[in-house]
């Protein structure tokens, strides 16, 4: 795929040093992971108060847990995309590359990607709200609540970021760190709306990084940003990768 890059980017893809990719759902859906906010999106069809809060896990744990063992079961059975891979790819040419994802899909670290921080939890590992100890794997039985830990009896609840909830501190540092020293920083397949994740495109911009978006559609972002590229992360970020392996080798040979 040869994409009308301009020229301004060829050239901070021959220099950057310090990548970051800033992903959200969009680069699943390649995957069939199903997004957030699409025709087809999950916040379409479910009530997020129900079922990505605390006051709706407190009121009724059966129907959140039923809801992220469904969720664990499609992300279980879908497999990284070629857009997940290419930014594995992308480390041999930028070492030191940043993930800084909001999917709790796990699909990065199953790509193979070394530095991804998860701004909003991932949907494999779990915790007990009273104690804090963690457990990968629970089982949920048919007529219990919910899963209780077995050392305090606390209930069990998925390490994902409900709304109202704080980011987990030492990935959202991290990824301020990484963004501020980004020298080149790409957002792709997110709506840009939930924050302080948000944030972060922007952040990176102000403090210098070339800010390239990548997404099928505009996003409240797009006209901030120094490169759009339309169209799906998966067909997208191979041809990035393509043309930064071709400038740098023609730039050091
Ligand atoms: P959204 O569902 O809000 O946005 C998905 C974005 O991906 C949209 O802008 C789509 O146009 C774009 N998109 C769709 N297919 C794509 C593809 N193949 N390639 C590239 N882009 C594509 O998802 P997020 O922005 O990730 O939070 O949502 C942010 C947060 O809202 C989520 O992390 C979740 C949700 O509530 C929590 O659960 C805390």
């Amino acid at each position: 795929m040869t994409l009308p890059f301009s020229d301004r980017f060829r050239s901070v893809l021959t220099s950057a040093q310090r990548v970051v990719a800033f992903t959200g759902a969009g680069i699943s859906a390649e995957s069939g992971v199903p997004t957030f906010r699409g025709d087809d999106g999950i916040w379409k069809k479910m009530r997020p108060e129900e079922l990505a809060s605390m006051n709706g896990f407190m009121k009724n744990p059966a129907l959140v847990w039923e809801w992220y063992q469904y969720r664990r079961t499609i992300i279980g059975k879908v497999q990284p995309n070629a857009g997940h891979r290419a930014l594995v790819a992308m480390e041999s040419v930028f070492p030191s590359m940043a993930i800084i994802t909001q999917n709790v899909d796990n699909l990065h670290r199953r790509a193979g990607s070394t530095l991804v921080y998860e701004l909003h939890g991932n949907i494999e590992r779990n915790y007990c709200i009273t104690c804090g100890a963690t457990y990968r794997d629970v089982e949920v039985h048919p007529r219990s609540r919910s899963p209780v830990c077995s050392s305090c009896g606390g209930l069990i609840r998925p390490d994902v970021v409900w709304f109202g909830e704080m980011l987990p501190e030492d990935q959202w540092e991290a990824a301020v760190r990484a963004t501020e020293s980004a020298d080149l920083f790409f957002s792709i397949g997110t709506s840009a709306v939930v924050y302080p994740a948000a944030s972060l495109p922007l952040v990176g911009k102000r403090a210098g990084a070339f800010l390239v978006e990548i997404n099928p559609e505009p996003t409240p972002l797009t006209d901030s940003v120094d490169e759009f590229l339309q169209g799906l992360a998966g067909m997208i970020l191979p041809a990035v990768l393509e043309v930064a392996r071709q400038v740098r080798r023609e730039n050091f040979a």
